[in-house]
């Protein structure tokens, strides 16, 4: 049963639809979901309260008590199960593998590497974050390709994947025209797509969007068609190779891609961009509701054109206040920043630079560079490689070394 069978019943949760949520969750390390690998041994759901919720006690088993991964764990594992809504508390009793456990969960993760062939091509580690609004002309795609540019910036290789088919904006943005190539890839009877790629600081972006493969008059004329198929087909045929962050700038107001990402990448968090006009929240407000019925995770709330600052220090909120704010405590998830009006933004994006790589930087490069750290730091850490991965690793080759 899929993600999304699970999401199609509605009233109480079953056992087997709490194991079906937990299937989103993926052992970064092993490269597959904590069910498949038998890290789950047990869920509970308790009898229904008088509000018609419940609670749920889910049994994780480690394979190394200490891991530096139980703290992501625990946090994947809770916001997974608490999608569904009935669900009112989610407890973990956590456990520790015995040396025999863990050879068969090695041996089953090197099972499920070999036989499951990876739907996509996005990589097990990569963290996924889809740049999503209700409404267009938000700030999505100036978002996307800031933050982008801001992790890139620390050293990370980040993915963008401009998701918005037929409205492409990422190739203006970043200032990028190449025609993207397919190349013939060892292990795979179809050529692939390399993607376009950009050396931001230590890092470097890898970029894909249709705005690479047709003009944009083309792209007019293909308006509505195979929508899914196309973001489908990128998430399939691009050699996306190794990579810390993929970042998704989503269509303005299309169910259908969020849809086909949770079933392609059922990982996918959300951050949802909204303006500070309150009528702004309530639409926001729909597309977080349409994240919770996909089961995708919303990480959290960017408020884009706050206050607007003028050249003599004066602040006017010229479009409202308070809409961020609003909806993070609506959806209970954090307000991640709040980026201000500013014309270096929409210059820096139509110079093809966003305005985080200028030199000359300003308050919406600031906030946008600690929306990047609270990414790295909080909402959706890099899968860390090191600590106790070197170890597992190096245990995992022994292991196969027995076969
Ligand atoms: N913080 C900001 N300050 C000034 N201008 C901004 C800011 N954010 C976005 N803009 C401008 O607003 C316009 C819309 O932004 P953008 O294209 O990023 O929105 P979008 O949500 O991706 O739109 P669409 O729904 O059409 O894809 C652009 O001209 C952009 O330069
Ligand atoms: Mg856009």
């Amino acid at each position: 049963m899929s993600v999304n069978g699970a999401a199609k019943r509605a009233g109480v949760p079953t056992r087997d639809d709490i194991f079906d949520l937990l299937r989103a969750v993926i052992d970064p390390e092993l490269g597959a979901d904590v069910v498949s690998l038998g890290m789950i041994p047990d869920v509970v759901v308790s009898p229904v309260d008088s509000t018609g919720g419940v609670d749920v006690t889910v049994w994780v088993k480690l394979t190394i008590g200490g891991c530096p991964l139980r703290g992501q764990i625990k946090k994947d594992v809770e916001s997974r199960v608490a999608l569904h809504p009935a669900v009112r508390n989610v407890r973990i009793e956590w456990g520790e593998m015995t040396s025999d456990e863990r050879s068969e969960v090695m041996l089953k993760a090197r099972w499920s590497a070999r036989e499951n062939a990876p739907d996509t091509e996005v990589p097990q580690s990569c963290r996924i974050l889809a740049i999503a609004s209700g409404k267009g002309g938000v700030g999505k795609s100036s978002v996307t390709v800031n933050l982008a540019a801001a992790l890139a910036a620390q050293g990370f290789t980040v993915g963008v994947l401009d998701a918005d088919i037929w409205g492409f904006s990422v190739p203006r943005l970043l200032g990028i025209s190449d025609r993207l190539e397919a190349v013939a890839v060892e292990g795979s009877d179809k050529p692939k797509i390399i993607p376009n790629t950009l050396r931001v600081g230590k890092g470097q972006l890898k970029v894909v969007s249709t705005g690479f493969l047709v003009d944009e008059d083309t792209a007019l004329m293909w308006r509505g068609l195979m929508l899914t198929k196309a973001v489908e087909q990128f998430l399939r045929d691009v050699a996306w190779g190794e990579m810390d962050y993929l970042l998704i700038d989503m269509p303005p107001g299309t169910g259908d891609v969020q849809m086909g990402l949770a079933r392609m990448l059922p990982r996918t968090d959300l951050i949802i961009v909204t303006t500070p006009a309150l009528a702004a929240q309530k639409v926001a407000a729909r597309a977080a509701d349409m994240a919770r019925r996909s089961f995708l995770r919303v990480a959290g709330v960017i408020e884009n054109m706050s206050s607007f600052t003028c050249d003599h220090g004066e602040t006017y909120p010229l479009f409202g206040v308070g809409g961020g704010q609003a909806l993070a405590d609506e959806i209970g998830v954090p307000l991640l920043g709040q980026v201000p009006l500013e014309p270096a933004v929409g210059q820096g994006g139509d110079a093809g630079v966003p305005v985080v790589m200028s030199p000359t930087g300003g308050a919406a490069a600031a906030v946008f560079n600690s929306i990047a750290r609270r990414i790295l730091d909080d909402i959706a850490p890099p899968v860390n490689m090191a600590g106790c991965s070197a170890r597992m690793l190096a245990a995992v080759a022994a292991a196969f070394d027995q076969v």
